[in-house]
């Protein structure tokens, strides 16, 4: 993708202080876009921003709570303008490795909450934005689990199910306003999400992708800015895989 392919463009990215995150708010500011970097963590949210210069502006964002996600879109609108681009990635791990009919109610709660309220919260205050904007483009971050299982995860798989199934329905209904809405299914991705998992465990990690390694979180953001810009006119409601193979067996 060319340099300036997003100029004049404004994005938010969701959880876009760390990880896959940074990452892609990195590389829609190389290409041109200006970018409100949502996080809860607004410490982190500011260096970045100050390392990106002018066409970033970090905000405190909770995706979980409606004003939050209402408050980081006037951000948007009041430093840049508009908002054309949404990259709905903020996140939770599963770290309640409990079976399924064994999981706590408050933990399948707080990782829905983020993972799939958060999706669809911020989604709610995209839309108006975007539709002011004459049109958009949402990419929700979902996960190889939106696809296949993994044991002892049911409140991860059914959030980032829940995310693809999300994705297509609001596809459907904002075609009409020019909002295209894809998701992304990421294999494991070297960020900080992974900063528990011991050497032994990320070999095994590793070994489930037949490209035979996890992803770096640029190998993410690069697909995250094809579903931004104008090159993906006509993809709406798909679901992007970039697992190195990992559903493919
Ligand atoms: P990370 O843990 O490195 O970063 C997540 C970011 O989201 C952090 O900056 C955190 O402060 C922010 N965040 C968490 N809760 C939030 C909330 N309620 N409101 C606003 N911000 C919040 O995670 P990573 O690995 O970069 O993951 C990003 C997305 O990619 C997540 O949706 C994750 O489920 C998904 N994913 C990650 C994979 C991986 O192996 N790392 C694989 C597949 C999908």
């Amino acid at each position: 993708m060319s340099e300036g392919n997003l100029a004049g463009r404004v994005a938010i990215v969701t959880g876009g202080a760390q990880g896959i995150g940074a990452a892609c708010s990195r590389k829609l500011v190389s290409l041109g876009a200006s970018v409100v970097i949502g996080d809860r963590n607004l410490d982190a949210g500011e260096a970045l921003a100050a390392e990106l210069g002018d066409r970033a502006v970090a905000a405190a964002l909770d995706v979980t709570d409606e004003q939050s996600c209402v408050d980081a879109i006037a951000v948007a609108t009041a430093r840049f303008g508009r908002l054309d681009i949404a990259v709905n990635n903020a996140g939770l791990a599963n770290v309640d490795r409990s079976r399924a009919g064994f999981l706590s109610f408050a933990s399948w709660r707080s990782l829905m909450s983020v993972n799939l309220d958060g999706v669809f919260l911020s989604m709610k205050a995209e839309i108006p934005a975007m539709i002011a904007a004459g049109g958009g483009s949402i990419i929700n971050v979902a996960s190889v689990m939106g696809t296949v299982a993994v044991a002892c995860g049911s409140a991860y798989v059914a959030s980032k199910h829940g995310v693809v199934g999300l994705t297509k329905a609001a596809a459907l209904d904002h075609a009409e306003d020019g909002i295209r809405v894809n998701a992304i299914g990421p294999g494991y991705v070297k960020t900080p999400m992974l900063a528990t998992r011991t050497p032994e465990q990320l070999a095994e990690i590793d070994s489930r992708h037949p490209l035979g390694r996890i992803a770096d979180p640029d190998e993410v953001a690069a697909v995250m800015a094809f579903l931004a810009s104008p090159d993906s006119s006509f993809v709406t409601g798909a679901y992007y895989m970039v697992d190195g193979g990992y559903t493919i067996r």
